[in-house]
């Protein structure tokens, strides 16, 4: 089924010029950006994104390395969305992410690992509501 998904290129990757490398894998994927946009979160708005691992020893880390710098967010939509941005996002943690997949080609650290991409439908809409408007969103036409 066609599904849409969330997607965020990391302060890492953004800080590596990597945003147009990262949107050609997302393309050649067979996934179409319908809404994108720059911006620097603010340290609320990380946390917010970030709620369910609020008490995990590695909270505090992770919204400080979000804030850090700007990143994009991103709408994708295609085929199967969620499951085929996280294949080609590969695992969490770069020393496990199967050769060429983003995070084996461009992180290294399990806490600086590029991309961020919804795990399922249900957080892929809580997400894009998170961060995007609705007339934000630009459904292809052609
Ligand atoms: P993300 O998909 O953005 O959602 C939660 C993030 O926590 C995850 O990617 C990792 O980048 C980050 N993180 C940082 N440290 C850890 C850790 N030790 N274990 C799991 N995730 C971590």
């Amino acid at each position: 089924a066609i599904q849409r998904t969330f997607s965020i290129i990391k302060p890492d990757a953004v800080a590596k010029n990597l945003i147009g490398a990262i949107y050609s894998r997302f393309e050649s994927a067979g996934l179409t950006i319908l809404a994108s946009k720059m911006i620097h979160m603010s340290q609320e708005q990380a946390e917010g994104f970030y709620a369910e691992h609020k008490g995990k020893p590695f909270f505090d880390g992770l919204v400080a390395f979000m804030t850090s710098g700007p990143v994009m967010v991103q709408v994708l939509e295609g085929e199967n969305a969620v499951l085929a941005n996280r294949e080609i996002m590969g695992s969490t943690n770069p020393a496990d992410a199967a050769r060429g997949t983003i995070r084996a080609d461009y992180a290294t650290e399990v806490s600086e690992n590029a991309v961020h991409g919804s795990d399922a439908t249900e957080s892929a809409a809580r997400e894009i509501a998170y961060f995007f408007t609705d007339d934000e969103v630009c459904p292809r036409t052609r």
